[in-house]
């Protein structure tokens, strides 16, 4: 079975937003990911990439509190979350962790508008109509704010997904394979949408993807195997 490799292009000093210790996830009795240590600084950009069935969901889930691992810890922003119950885990992803999911996840019968309110609100967080229509703006879709999100295009909808994720100022953004459905034109856009927002947050930017040609930008790459 190959190793995890992590090659950090140059180390950094900033504080630690997400910390892995000793990580390990089993599925159909076989080990799929295997990261003994690695940290996420503030603000900083991180790559994770390898191919198809390397792991690299089910660490953007494990990353997330969506996914327990087999063994080992992670933190985010000093919390250790394997020790956060479901109710308050989902609150505390809710607050700090912005996710762009390969599969977006909006809810199509709402607004581009309710998306966002509601995310806030699951984060028990109040109301904020001038916050929405901040990130809308800087997303490019006010012009869609009352559009429902079964309307809208794939771009659109990535753009929108963009705006949920960060909505509540997260201290991480983790974002699965964003661009893996765009041609070269919206690739940059999108990352460039997605450096922009974590540049705004103050965030840490984890993205993770197959693809090669948005290796420009990152602090450091963490690379995982594939393995048989
Ligand atoms: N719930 C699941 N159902 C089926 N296979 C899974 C599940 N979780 C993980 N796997 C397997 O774990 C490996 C890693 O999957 P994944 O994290 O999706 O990789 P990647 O995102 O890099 O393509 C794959 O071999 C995949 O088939
Ligand atoms: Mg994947």
């Amino acid at each position: 079975m190959s190793e995890s490799s992590i090659q950090h292009r140059y180390a950094t000093s900033g504080s630690s937003v997400v910390r892995v210790e000793g990580l390990r996830h089993d599925f159909g009795g076989r080990t799929i990911l295997d990261i003994p240590n690695w940290t996420a600084h503030k603000a900083e950009h991180y790559l994770v990439l390898g191919p198809s069935g390397s792991g690299k969901t089910t660490l953007l889930n494990i990353l997330a509190g969506l996914l327990r691992p087999t063994a080992g810890t992670v933190s985010v922003s000093e919390q250790d979350i394997g020790s956060l119950g479901s109710g308050v885990m989902d609150v505390f992803r809710g607050r700090h962790i912005g996710i762009v999911f390969q599969t977006l996840h909006l809810l199509s019968a709402l607004s581009v508008a309710d998306n966002l309110h509601l995310a806030r609100y699951m984060a028990g967080l109040p109301r904020q109509d001038s916050r929405v229509r901040r990130v809308l703006d800087d997303l490019g879709l006010r012009s869609l704010t009352n559009a429902r999100a079964r309307a809208l295009s794939q771009g659109e909808a990535q753009r929108v997904a963009i705006a949920r994720a960060v909505i509540n100022e997260p201290a991480v953004i983790l974002a699965d394979e964003p661009t893996s459905a765009l041609d070269d034109a919206n690739t940059t856009q999108v990352m460039n949408l997605l450096y922009e927002q974590a540049e705004t947050c103050g965030a840490t930017l984890i993205i993770a993807t197959h693809d090669r040609r948005i290796k420009d930008r990152f602090t450091a790459v963490l690379e995982l195997g594939a393995r048989q």
